[in-house]
């Protein structure tokens, strides 16, 4: 029952949106969860709701020494980390590649590529020493595709999801689990970023005609996240309404 008793799991960005929903999700199932995000507040709130153990931590994943400080931390109040969902990212300006700016470029980088980076290689000493571990990264439909007028944010997407399968062939046999899951469009605040346009084009492509919903991606990771994945590896999964079918 992709049960998750006795784990400690750390989801960044899970202060909203589709990080929130996975973090409600794997507390039900038992776990300890860490609401790792930029924003604090809300994620106190969050953490506050789930109960079952869970805490807010303030953590910025484009600086590696935040993300090295955040785990540290979290080692020294739960003693392990079973799994890590590496959620938090940012969608960046709509517009063409002639329009997109340096900052722009770079921040996707950093938070969407980097941060992720950052985060696997700070838990995977620790994963590796106990022979266990479930890592599942958010990466997005646009990853796959490639979105017009989303260059930045396709190509660090298109990076996570390499990201993952070059570090779950590395840890392949050393008990840990490292996955990918892209999601099309999900109703989340992250669309705030975007025009209505934008939104549209995306929305009309995706078979099932409609947009998901943050519970529907977390039940995917949910499965990615716990022991029962055990035999599934260096994947994408897919949660798009039947937007890609490879
Ligand atoms: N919503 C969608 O349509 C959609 C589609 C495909 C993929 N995704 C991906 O799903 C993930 C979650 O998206 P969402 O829609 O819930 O976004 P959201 O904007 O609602 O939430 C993102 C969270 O990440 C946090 N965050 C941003 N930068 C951070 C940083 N540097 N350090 C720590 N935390 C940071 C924010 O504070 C926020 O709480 C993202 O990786 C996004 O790219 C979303």
């Amino acid at each position: 029952m992709f049960e998750m008793k006795n784990h400690t799991a750390i989801v960044t960005g899970a202060a909203t949106g589709i990080g929130e929903a996975i973090a409600e999700r794997l507390s039900q199932a038992g776990a300890r969860v860490v609401i790792a995000d930029l924003n604090l507040l809300d994620a106190e709130q969050v953490a506050a709701r789930i109960g079952n153990g869970a805490f807010a931590l303030e953590v910025d994943i484009t600086r590696t020494e935040s993300v090295a400080q955040a785990v540290e931390e979290v080692l020294r109040r739960t003693g392990q980390i079973d799994a890590l969902v590496n959620n938090a990212g940012i969608a960046g300006p709509a517009g063409p590649i002639w329009e997109q700016t340096d900052e722009a470029w770079q921040r996707a980088v950093a938070v969407n590529l980097s941060g992720i980076f950052y985060f696997c290689r700070a838990v995977l000493p620790h994963m590796r020493a106990r022979k266990y571990g479930r890592i599942v990264n958010i990466a997005s439909i646009a990853g796959k595709e490639g979105n017009p007028g989303m260059v930045p944010y396709s190509a660090t997407k298109a990076g996570v999801i390499g990201l993952t399968k070059s570090v779950g062939k590395e840890v392949a046999t050393e008990g840990i689990c490292v996955n990918c899951v892209s999601p099309a469009v999900v109703q989340t605040k992250i669309l705030d970023q975007l025009t209505p346009e934008q939104i549209e084009y995306m929305t009309s492509k995706i078979p099932m005609k409609r947009t998901g919903k943050p519970a529907e991606i977390a039940a995917v990771v949910h499965f990615l996240a716990s022991p029962d994945c055990s035999y599934v590896t260096a994947q994408c999964y897919d949660v798009s309404g039947g937007r890609a079918t490879y």
